[in-house]
């Protein structure tokens, strides 16, 4: 099963805290979103919307926002309010050694 090493969570990094998140680029793999939700754990998503196929860039309140219609998103994935009605795709992500790793 193809994996995507993306992450090394150190001090500096974007997802250092749990309960933050951070728009990932992987080379070809392309862009997911990754929340940290507790010390050792961590969700990834497409960042793809299930609309209209926006990257989704925002994040406030635990929560990822779509830019282009408003759609938000749990860090699980799940719609938390429209126009999307689908979730988010997600991927194992399994945490070691610092690494995270995303199972596409
Ligand atoms: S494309 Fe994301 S809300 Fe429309």
């Amino acid at each position: 099963m193809p994996t995507a090493p993306v992450v090394l969570p150190g001090t500096c990094s974007p997802l250092a805290a749990v309960g933050s998140a951070a728009l990932v680029d992987t080379p070809g793999a392309g862009s997911f979103l990754v929340a940290r939700t507790a010390p050792d754990s961590f969700t990834a998503l497409t960042a793809t919307c299930t609309h209209f196929g926006c990257t989704i860039s925002g994040y406030e309140s635990q929560t990822f926002v779509c830019p282009c219609h408003g759609s938000r998103f749990s860090t699980s994935g799940s719609v938390q309010k429209g126009p999307a009605s689908r979730p988010l795709r997600s991927y194992a992500t399994p945490f070691a050694n610092n690494v995270l790793t995303i199972t596409l």
